[in-house]
Protein backbone atom coordinates (compact mmCIF):
# COMPACT_ATOMS: atom_id res chain seq x y z
CA UNK A 1 0.00 0.00 0.00
CA UNK A 2 1.55 3.50 -0.61
CA UNK A 3 1.90 5.98 1.64
CA UNK A 4 -0.72 7.88 -0.13
CA UNK A 5 -3.46 5.39 0.62
CA UNK A 6 -2.41 5.05 3.60
CA UNK A 7 -2.34 8.64 4.98
CA UNK A 8 -5.90 9.01 3.68
CA UNK A 9 -7.23 5.83 5.26
CA UNK A 10 -5.81 7.57 8.71
CA UNK A 11 -7.55 10.46 8.15
CA UNK A 12 -11.02 9.20 7.24
CA UNK A 13 -10.62 6.80 10.44
CA UNK A 14 -9.25 10.05 12.46
CA UNK A 15 -13.02 11.97 10.92
CA UNK A 16 -14.84 9.31 11.27
CA UNK A 17 -14.10 8.18 14.99
CA UNK A 18 -14.61 11.83 15.68
CA UNK A 19 -18.14 12.28 14.03
CA UNK A 20 -19.25 9.20 15.60
CA UNK A 21 -18.29 10.20 18.94
CA UNK A 22 -19.79 13.76 18.15
CA UNK A 23 -22.96 11.89 17.05
CA UNK A 24 -22.65 9.86 20.28
CA UNK A 25 -22.77 12.92 22.66
CA UNK A 26 -25.55 14.04 20.84
CA UNK A 27 -27.73 11.25 20.38
CA UNK A 28 -26.80 8.40 23.02
CA UNK A 29 -25.25 10.36 25.73
CA UNK A 30 -28.21 10.27 28.46
CA UNK A 31 -29.99 10.87 30.79
CA UNK A 32 -29.64 14.20 29.73
CA UNK A 33 -28.71 16.58 26.73
CA UNK A 34 -25.22 17.41 27.46
CA UNK A 35 -24.78 21.32 27.41
CA UNK A 36 -22.48 22.94 24.97
CA UNK A 37 -20.14 23.59 27.43
CA UNK A 38 -19.36 19.96 27.58
CA UNK A 39 -20.12 18.78 24.35
CA UNK A 40 -17.08 21.34 23.44
CA UNK A 41 -14.89 20.14 26.24
CA UNK A 42 -15.09 16.77 25.04
CA UNK A 43 -15.18 17.52 21.64
CA UNK A 44 -11.57 19.13 22.25
CA UNK A 45 -10.36 16.39 24.10
CA UNK A 46 -11.58 13.87 21.08
CA UNK A 47 -9.77 15.93 18.70
CA UNK A 48 -6.73 16.34 20.34
CA UNK A 49 -6.56 12.68 21.24
CA UNK A 50 -7.39 12.09 17.52
CA UNK A 51 -4.45 14.28 16.38
CA UNK A 52 -2.21 12.35 19.02
CA UNK A 53 -2.67 9.42 17.12
CA UNK A 54 -2.03 10.74 14.34
CA UNK A 55 1.56 11.59 15.22
CA UNK A 56 1.92 7.80 15.89
CA UNK A 57 2.07 7.84 11.82
CA UNK A 58 4.73 10.03 11.38
CA UNK A 59 5.66 10.24 8.25
CA UNK A 60 1.61 10.44 7.53
CA UNK A 61 1.41 13.14 9.97
CA UNK A 62 4.27 15.29 8.46
CA UNK A 63 2.36 14.54 4.77
CA UNK A 64 -0.30 16.84 6.34
CA UNK A 65 1.18 18.68 8.33
CA UNK A 66 4.13 20.09 6.18
CA UNK A 67 2.38 21.45 3.63
CA UNK A 68 0.62 23.85 6.63
CA UNK A 69 3.67 24.70 7.58
CA UNK A 70 5.11 25.19 4.23
CA UNK A 71 1.99 27.53 3.60
CA UNK A 72 2.20 29.30 7.27
CA UNK A 73 6.14 29.76 7.48
CA UNK A 74 5.87 31.41 4.21
CA UNK A 75 7.17 28.74 1.89
CA UNK A 76 4.79 29.39 -1.39
CA UNK A 77 6.20 32.57 -3.02
CA UNK A 78 3.27 35.13 -4.66
CA UNK A 79 1.23 37.82 -3.75
CA UNK A 80 -1.52 35.57 -3.79
CA UNK A 81 -0.33 33.27 -1.08
CA UNK A 82 0.64 35.89 0.67
CA UNK A 83 -2.19 37.50 0.54
CA UNK A 84 -4.04 34.03 1.75
CA UNK A 85 -1.54 33.73 4.81
CA UNK A 86 -2.91 37.24 6.08
CA UNK A 87 -6.07 36.45 6.22
CA UNK A 88 -5.55 32.97 7.68
CA UNK A 89 -3.36 34.26 10.15
CA UNK A 90 -6.04 37.59 10.92
CA UNK A 91 -8.69 35.01 10.74
CA UNK A 92 -8.08 32.78 13.26
CA UNK A 93 -7.84 35.07 16.31
CA UNK A 94 -10.87 37.32 14.97
CA UNK A 95 -12.85 34.00 14.48
CA UNK A 96 -11.69 32.76 18.03
CA UNK A 97 -12.79 35.75 19.79
CA UNK A 98 -15.94 36.12 17.97
CA UNK A 99 -17.07 32.93 19.11
CA UNK A 100 -15.61 33.81 22.85
CA UNK A 101 -17.55 36.94 22.49
CA UNK A 102 -20.88 35.52 21.27
CA UNK A 103 -20.54 32.96 24.53
CA UNK A 104 -20.00 35.55 26.96
CA UNK A 105 -21.82 38.28 26.07
CA UNK A 106 -25.50 37.29 26.90
CA UNK A 107 -28.01 39.48 28.94
CA UNK A 108 -29.00 37.33 32.39
CA UNK A 109 -31.53 35.42 31.70
CA UNK A 110 -34.88 36.69 33.28
CA UNK A 111 -36.68 33.90 34.58
CA UNK A 112 -39.27 32.42 32.69
CA UNK A 113 -42.32 33.14 34.33
CA UNK A 114 -43.56 35.88 36.74
CA UNK A 115 -43.64 34.85 40.46
CA UNK A 116 -47.34 33.80 41.30
CA UNK A 117 -47.89 36.46 44.31
CA UNK A 118 -51.57 34.80 44.91
CA UNK A 119 -51.65 31.09 44.51
CA UNK A 120 -53.92 28.81 44.71
CA UNK A 121 -53.90 27.67 48.60
CA UNK A 122 -54.07 23.51 49.40
CA UNK A 123 -57.78 22.07 49.27
CA UNK A 124 -58.19 21.69 52.75
CA UNK A 125 -57.65 25.24 53.75
CA UNK A 126 -60.32 26.39 51.04
CA UNK A 127 -63.40 26.09 52.53
CA UNK A 128 -62.60 26.97 55.99
CA UNK A 129 -64.38 29.79 57.08
CA UNK A 130 -63.64 32.38 60.10
CA UNK A 131 -65.23 31.39 63.37
CA UNK A 132 -64.97 34.78 64.96
CA UNK A 133 -66.82 36.53 62.28
CA UNK A 134 -70.14 37.02 64.63
CA UNK A 135 -73.01 38.67 63.80
CA UNK A 136 -73.16 40.09 67.70
CA UNK A 137 -71.44 43.81 67.47
CA UNK A 138 -70.00 43.40 70.78
CA UNK A 139 -68.41 39.79 70.75
CA UNK A 140 -67.31 41.11 67.55
CA UNK A 141 -65.28 44.26 69.25
CA UNK A 142 -63.94 42.17 71.25
CA UNK A 143 -62.33 39.85 69.00
CA UNK A 144 -61.04 42.44 66.63
CA UNK A 145 -59.63 43.85 70.06
CA UNK A 146 -57.50 40.61 70.75
CA UNK A 147 -56.12 40.33 66.67
CA UNK A 148 -55.11 43.78 67.68
CA UNK A 149 -52.77 42.49 69.96
CA UNK A 150 -51.92 39.85 68.40
CA UNK A 151 -51.05 42.24 65.76
CA UNK A 152 -48.96 44.84 67.76
CA UNK A 153 -47.14 41.88 69.07
CA UNK A 154 -46.04 40.06 66.01
CA UNK A 155 -46.86 41.63 62.52
CA UNK A 156 -46.16 45.18 62.83
CA UNK A 157 -42.69 44.92 62.70
CA UNK A 158 -43.09 44.12 58.76
CA UNK A 159 -46.43 45.10 58.03
CA UNK A 160 -46.16 48.24 59.40
CA UNK A 161 -47.82 50.34 62.49
CA UNK A 162 -50.76 51.16 59.88
CA UNK A 163 -50.63 48.06 58.16
CA UNK A 164 -49.35 49.58 55.07
CA UNK A 165 -46.21 47.36 54.85
CA UNK A 166 -44.11 49.72 55.86
CA UNK A 167 -42.70 48.34 58.97
CA UNK A 168 -39.31 49.14 60.19
CA UNK A 169 -38.05 45.93 58.77
CA UNK A 170 -39.46 46.19 55.71
CA UNK A 171 -36.74 47.67 53.72
CA UNK A 172 -34.70 45.26 53.92
CA UNK A 173 -36.87 42.78 52.38
CA UNK A 174 -37.73 41.14 48.83
CA UNK A 175 -40.42 40.70 48.11
CA UNK A 176 -41.82 43.37 50.54
CA UNK A 177 -44.48 42.53 53.04
CA UNK A 178 -47.95 42.66 51.92
CA UNK A 179 -49.49 46.32 51.89
CA UNK A 180 -52.96 45.36 53.73
CA UNK A 181 -54.32 48.96 52.54
CA UNK A 182 -53.52 48.29 48.60
CA UNK A 183 -56.22 46.88 47.26
CA UNK A 184 -54.89 44.09 45.59
CA UNK A 185 -54.08 41.91 49.08
CA UNK A 186 -56.38 41.50 51.34
CA UNK A 187 -59.44 42.98 49.56
CA UNK A 188 -59.33 40.80 47.21
CA UNK A 189 -58.75 37.69 48.92
CA UNK A 190 -61.07 35.02 51.48
CA UNK A 191 -60.53 34.60 54.44
CA UNK A 192 -59.50 30.91 54.34
CA UNK A 193 -56.54 32.36 52.02
CA UNK A 194 -55.53 34.47 54.43
CA UNK A 195 -55.60 31.96 57.03
CA UNK A 196 -53.51 29.71 54.58
CA UNK A 197 -50.86 31.98 54.23
CA UNK A 198 -50.90 33.00 57.96
CA UNK A 199 -50.18 29.58 59.27
CA UNK A 200 -47.83 28.14 57.22
CA UNK A 201 -46.08 31.76 55.62
CA UNK A 202 -43.15 31.49 53.39
CA UNK A 203 -42.15 28.12 53.67
CA UNK A 204 -46.21 27.29 52.86
CA UNK A 205 -45.47 29.17 49.29
CA UNK A 206 -46.19 26.37 46.18
CA UNK A 207 -43.30 26.05 43.50
CA UNK A 208 -44.56 28.79 40.99
CA UNK A 209 -44.28 31.30 44.02
CA UNK A 210 -40.09 30.58 43.87
CA UNK A 211 -37.76 32.51 43.28
CA UNK A 212 -38.04 35.32 45.50
CA UNK A 213 -37.92 33.45 48.85
CA UNK A 214 -40.28 35.53 51.31
CA UNK A 215 -39.77 36.27 54.94
CA UNK A 216 -43.37 35.68 55.57
CA UNK A 217 -43.02 33.26 59.05
CA UNK A 218 -44.82 30.09 59.61
CA UNK A 219 -47.47 31.54 62.14
CA UNK A 220 -48.82 28.01 63.13
CA UNK A 221 -45.54 27.44 64.65
CA UNK A 222 -46.31 30.18 66.87
CA UNK A 223 -50.18 31.21 67.43
CA UNK A 224 -53.17 29.59 67.92
CA UNK A 225 -55.75 29.23 65.16
CA UNK A 226 -57.92 31.22 67.64
CA UNK A 227 -55.32 34.16 67.55
CA UNK A 228 -54.66 33.97 63.51
CA UNK A 229 -58.85 34.15 62.49
CA UNK A 230 -58.63 36.71 64.95
CA UNK A 231 -55.65 38.92 63.71
CA UNK A 232 -57.20 38.34 60.34
CA UNK A 233 -60.21 39.91 61.57
CA UNK A 234 -58.56 43.07 62.49
CA UNK A 235 -56.54 43.44 59.30
CA UNK A 236 -60.12 43.64 58.04
CA UNK A 237 -61.21 45.74 60.59
CA UNK A 238 -58.72 48.21 60.71
CA UNK A 239 -58.41 48.84 56.88
CA UNK A 240 -62.54 48.69 56.07
CA UNK A 241 -61.89 46.15 53.57
CA UNK A 242 -64.44 42.89 53.52
CA UNK A 243 -62.70 39.78 52.37
CA UNK A 244 -63.51 38.50 49.60
CA UNK A 245 -66.77 35.55 49.22
CA UNK A 246 -68.07 33.34 46.10
CA UNK A 247 -71.45 34.31 47.64
C1 LIG B 1 -40.60 39.01 59.24
C2 LIG B 1 -41.54 39.82 58.54
C3 LIG B 1 -43.01 39.49 58.63
C4 LIG B 1 -43.79 39.35 59.75
C5 LIG B 1 -43.36 39.49 61.20
C6 LIG B 1 -45.12 39.09 59.28
N1 LIG B 1 -45.15 39.04 57.90
FE1 LIG B 1 -46.77 38.73 56.73
N2 LIG B 1 -45.64 38.88 55.09
C7 LIG B 1 -44.30 39.20 55.08
C8 LIG B 1 -43.84 39.29 53.72
C9 LIG B 1 -42.42 39.60 53.29
C10 LIG B 1 -44.95 39.04 52.90
C11 LIG B 1 -45.00 39.08 51.37
C12 LIG B 1 -44.49 37.83 50.75
C13 LIG B 1 -45.49 36.73 50.84
O1 LIG B 1 -46.58 36.87 50.29
O2 LIG B 1 -45.16 35.73 51.47
C14 LIG B 1 -46.07 38.77 53.79
C15 LIG B 1 -47.34 38.45 53.38
C16 LIG B 1 -48.42 38.31 54.20
C17 LIG B 1 -49.75 37.97 53.78
C18 LIG B 1 -50.18 37.67 52.34
C19 LIG B 1 -50.87 38.86 51.72
C20 LIG B 1 -51.19 38.62 50.29
O3 LIG B 1 -51.58 39.58 49.60
O4 LIG B 1 -51.04 37.48 49.81
C21 LIG B 1 -50.54 37.96 54.88
C22 LIG B 1 -52.04 37.69 54.94
C23 LIG B 1 -49.70 38.27 56.01
N3 LIG B 1 -48.40 38.47 55.56
C24 LIG B 1 -50.14 38.36 57.30
C25 LIG B 1 -49.30 38.51 58.40
C26 LIG B 1 -49.75 38.46 59.77
C27 LIG B 1 -51.19 38.33 60.20
C28 LIG B 1 -48.66 38.59 60.55
C29 LIG B 1 -48.58 38.55 62.06
C30 LIG B 1 -49.18 37.42 62.72
C31 LIG B 1 -47.50 38.72 59.66
N4 LIG B 1 -47.94 38.67 58.38
C32 LIG B 1 -46.20 38.89 60.10
C33 LIG B 1 -43.47 39.38 56.16
C34 LIG B 1 -43.88 39.31 57.48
Amino acid sequence: MSTHTTSIRAVLKVVLSVGAFYAFLKIAFLPFPLPFSLTFMYMSLAVIGALVYMTLFLDIAESIISPLFVFLGGGVEGNVAKGARMVVLVAMPVLIWLFVYSKMNKEPEVPLSQRVIHPAPPGDFMSLHNPYRVEEKERFAEYVEEGRQVYYKNCVFCHGDFLDGNGIFASRMNPPPANFQDPGTIAMLQESFLFWRVSTGGPGLPKESTPWSSAMPQWETMLTEEERWKVILFLYDYTGHSPRTWE
